[in-house]
């Protein structure tokens, strides 16, 4: 069940081609370290030079805390009091202090690695989600390669040009085709699911027939992955071993080579890509992915013309090849780099909520007996596993996997970029070019918002949803606000959440109704593992899981 893949994107660790001989590796190590080192001087340099571009504070912190605390650092600057504010209370002795935080509610900047980013409280969300993809693009933001070009390296961008990670000109038909078909076929799917499921368990999850300790992160990885390939590509697919490998690990070289291709500067970058052999691994996956999809999409492709045939397969590769113009329908290239960009966008999301989830079930025995008794219930005495509104049934679920969420979650979202001068409500004037984020790990503690927010609270979701019909729709774990980014704002929010939201209803359903689950004695719960903005669920956790009688 090891699988090793699974905690690579966190390896900041370069790996260049062996060079042919050892005076070409010194060579070549002598030119590294002395580009790296230009680069860096140029970094420092420039983000000095470059944070008072717009008029608002700058949250002062070494860059360190950007690539080894960015949580940490998110939340204190956002809780930032005023420091007049702070002397005055000392002069004044006063207990509490004499205003409220000051940077909460306003426009401010953090120097990150990949230069200045401003830093856009829920109100401010509010406002600029509504702005088109050519004032305030979400793309761009991703797949920046014009800008910046000396900006060292774990950048968010993704570097598509070279990573090939873009749905390219299909993206605005995937991300209507997740939002639309995935979503509406939940219900169809879901008995599908719930085999897979049972198939996945029953071959790959140990008996437990007494406490037994089980690694939960690459069992969680591999259960993700098939249950989404059942959804995305079928089970013809999706049970190949070598598609999990490919559709898990190309995320994995994506991020890597992206990273790592920000090491050079982008006039640099056509030379210099051919030193990062994670280039290399994604033309492989795509030609691995391209060779698994090329019969089944001939087979399906030849079903086209032959009415009368049994029911099409509901999956996502179908509704593509609906979808997709003419020209493109029978394009094995075109499926595979769409399956992939979906399979990245979608495995280690859901995958890491699914990680936390349960190591807070684990750390947690009330609330895994709340949520026992109530899968109890809507699954089996109703016998609902097959009915349509079972899992938004689950509504003490629902609300424990939101509180999971609004206290593991992500430390940034809402990554957006200017692309045409902005002027927000304040006067701030946003020039092209702006980088800007959500303080999700701020607005996330912020009690205005959640009344004693640093306190894991599973079920305070589902008695406010009991408050009011407005409150029960507003509050569900897919219902997304200013105040709740998770899963973004704006036309960009992630199409596939209300999938992921089954998904991880299904699987902590399925083991709190067939196992005891426990942290080894002694433990404490897993902590999230966090580098530059991104956090990961602890992969080497080991729970105790015990099969119920
Ligand atoms: C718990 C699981 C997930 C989380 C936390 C998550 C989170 C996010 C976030 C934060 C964004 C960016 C939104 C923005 O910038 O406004 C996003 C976008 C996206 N997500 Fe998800 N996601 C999850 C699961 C999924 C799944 C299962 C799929 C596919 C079935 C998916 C497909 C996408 C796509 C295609 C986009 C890009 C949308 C666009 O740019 O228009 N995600 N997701």
């Amino acid at each position: 069940m090891e699988n090793a893949s699974s905690t690579a994107p966190l390896q900041p660790a370069i790996h260049m081609s062996p060079p042919h001989s050892i005076l070409g590796a010194k060579l070549l190590s002598y030119c590294c370290v002395a580009i790296g080192t230009a680069l860096l001087l140029a970094w420092l340099i420039r983000s000095k030079t470059q944070h008072r571009a717009i008029p608002v504070p700058l949250y002062k912190a070494p860059k360190a805390k950007w690539i080894f605390s960015a949580e940490t650092l998110v939340k204190d600057s956002y809780r930032k009091v005023c420091a007049f504010s702070l002397r005055l209370q000392h002069v004044l002795r006063a207990r509490r202090p004499l205003t409220t935080a000051q940077f909460q509610d306003r426009v401010y900047q953090i120097r990150g690695t990949e230069g200045v980013q401003l830093v856009l409280p829920a109100n401010y969300v509010g406002e600029l989600k509504i702005l088109p993809e050519d004032v305030l693009s979400a793309k761009e933001a991703i797949a920046d390669v014009r800008e910046h070009p000396g900006r060292l390296p774990l950048h968010r961008a993704l570097q598509s040009k070279y990573t090939k990670f873009s749905p390219g000109h299909n993206a605005e038909l995937l991300t209507l085709l997740l939002r639309t078909r995935l979503t509406q076929n939940l219900v169809r799917l879901a008995p599908q699911l719930k085999e897979e499921l049972e198939h996945i368990v029953a071959t790959e999850f140990p008996a437990c027939d007494d406490w037994t300790p089980v690694k939960w992160h690459p069992f969680a990885l591999r259960a993700v992955t098939r249950l989404s390939g059942r959804a995305f590509v079928g089970p013809g697919i999706s049970r190949q071993e070598q598609w999990m490998d490919t559709s898990i690990n190309f995320a994995v070289h994506v991020f890597m080579a992206g990273a790592k291709l920000q090491l050079f500067p982008e006039w640099a970058r056509p030379v210099t890509q051919y030193l990062v052999t994670d280039l290399g691994k994604i033309r492989r996956d795509i030609e691995r992915a391209t060779a698994m999809i090329r019969p089944v999409l001939e087979e399906r492709i030849r079903d086209l013309d032959s009415p009368g045939c049994e029911d099409p397969p509901n999956d996502m590769m179908q509704w593509l090849i609906e979808a997709l113009p003419d020209d493109e329908k029978a394009d094995v290239r075109t499926q595979a780099e769409l399956q992939l960009v979906v399979a990245a966008a979608s495995i280690h999301t859901t995958h890491g909520l699914l990680c936390e989830c349960m190591y807070d079930l684990a750390a947690h025995q009330d609330i895994q007996e709340e949520l026992r008794e109530e899968a109890h219930q809507v699954l089996e005495e109703e016998e609902g596993w097959g009915l349509k509104e079972s899992m938004a049934r689950l509504k003490k679920m629902d609300s424990f996997m939101r509180e999971v969420q609004r206290l593991r979650g992500n430390i940034v979202s809402f990554l957006r970029k200017v692309m045409q001068p902005i002027s927000l409500s304040d006067g701030t004037q946003l020039p092209v070019g702006t980088r800007v984020v959500a303080p999700l790990a701020g607005i996330a503690h912020d009690e205005r918002f959640f009344p004693n927010p640093d306190r894991f609270d599973p079920l305070r979701f589902y008695r406010l949803r009991r408050e009011s019909a407005e409150a029960n729709n507003r509050l569900q774990f897919t219902s997304i606000g200013d105040t709740y980014v998770n899963f973004g704002a704006g036309r960009h929010a992630c199409p596939g959440r209300f999938f992921a939201s089954n998904e991880i209803k299904l699987v902590l359903a399925r083991f709190v109704l067939g196992y005891h689950v426990r942290l080894r004695p002694g433990d404490e719960r897993p902590k999230p593992m966090s580098i530059v903005m991104t956090k990961s669920p602890s992969p080497n956790a080991v729970l105790e899981f015990r099969r119920r009688a």
